[in-house]
């Protein structure tokens, strides 16, 4: 295989209750990149569209991720990249997670498929720590595994794909504004409450259980974060208010996407999709913030090939 050219979708990070440890994969909404073997050794990022970020290879996540894994691999050749973004940096949706799992996917397929899932996942988060300043691995394994993930572990890395229950389905609204991961990092609670910790481990512990019984209810009442959310919701406007409302409109749950602005809703079944969709629309279409919207499956399959030759 000398070319791929491969989908990587946008994630949604913690999903309430997981911060750092659970992650989902959003269906149709993503990044499209190809990538060239080239007889001259290294990485060279031809051209990126749909976002402002650098083309140098050593500050892009996708540049830095295929840079790593040729080098331990000690490939004989180079890889030429060009990217188009389809959702915006900053904006909570995994957009340098997109671009890493994409580049170590497509990286490891030109290699040969040298490399498993958890593998490339380890390299991907390399593109995460040039990006943000931690390798986080939540956004990149969603992208990765597709589906629903838990990072059981970090050292040693350890992911569990978790089933995803067929009626689930996901609105977001992206207000334009950007968030850096660094900077919601910063406002983070160093300490937490023995009492609050174990509050959000039930509630972890009560999510996987409802992902894996189909119990909506359990879901519902289980997409709670007493510990992160507190201290980021300031950075986003009106987050109480689109939170109360799509919860008013049948919303199981609803909380910030990864680091934010993106507030995310999980819903059963496309009709109640629609009315969370329509009543967080209207929560902001009077308060004078751009916007984007977003509503679709659980992606099941994650980074995927489009063509290769
Ligand atoms: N888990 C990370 C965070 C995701 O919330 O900071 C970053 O997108």
């Amino acid at each position: 295989m000398n070319y791929i050219k491969i989908f990587a979708p946008a994630t949604v990070a913690n999903v309430s209750c997981g911060f750092d440890s659970l992650g989902l994969a959003v269906d149709g909404l993503g990044d499209e990149m190809s990538f060239t073997k080239t007889l001259k050794k290294g990485v060279v990022i031809k051209q990126i569209t749909g976002a402002n970020l650098s083309t140098e290879a050593t500050k892009n996540a996708a540049g830095v991720v295929a840079l790593a894994m040729l080098t331990k691999q000690n490939a004989d050749f180079g890889i030429e990249i060009t990217m188009h973004k389809g959702f915006l940096p900053g904006s909570g949706l995994g957009s340098s997670a997109a671009s890493a799992a994409g580049a170590a996917f497509a990286v490891n397929a030109l290699l040969g498929n040298v490399y498993t899932q958890l593998e490339l996942t380890q390299f991907a988060m390399l593109g995460e720590k040039a990006a943000c300043g931690t390798p986080i691995a939540d956004n990149v394994a969603a992208a990765i595994y597709g589906g629903f993930v838990l990072i059981r572990s970090y050292n040693p890395l350890d992911i569990v794909k978790i089933p995803v229950p067929s009626e689930l389905r996901l609105v977001a609204i992206h207000p334009q504004i950007e968030v850096k991961t660094k900077d919601a990092r910063e406002v983070l609670p160093k300490n937490v409450l023995l009492k609050d910790a174990v509050t959000q481990w039930a509630n972890v512990g009560g999510l996987i259980s409802g992902l894996y019984s189909n119990d909506y209810n359990l879901i519902s009442n289980s997409l709670t974060d007493i510990i992160v959310e507190p201290a980021r919701k300031h950075l986003i406007p009106h987050f109480d208010l689109v939170k109360e409302n799509a919860l008013k409109a049948g919303a199981l749950g609803a909380g910030i996407s990864g680091s934010g602005p993106t507030i995310f809703a999980l819903c059963k079944g496309d009709e109640i999709a629609d009315t969370v969709y329509k009543t967080i629309k209207q929560t902001y279409q009077d308060k004078n913030i751009g916007f984007n919207m977003y509503r679709s499956k659980i992606n099941a399959e994650g980074v995927n090939i489009i063509e290769s030759k």
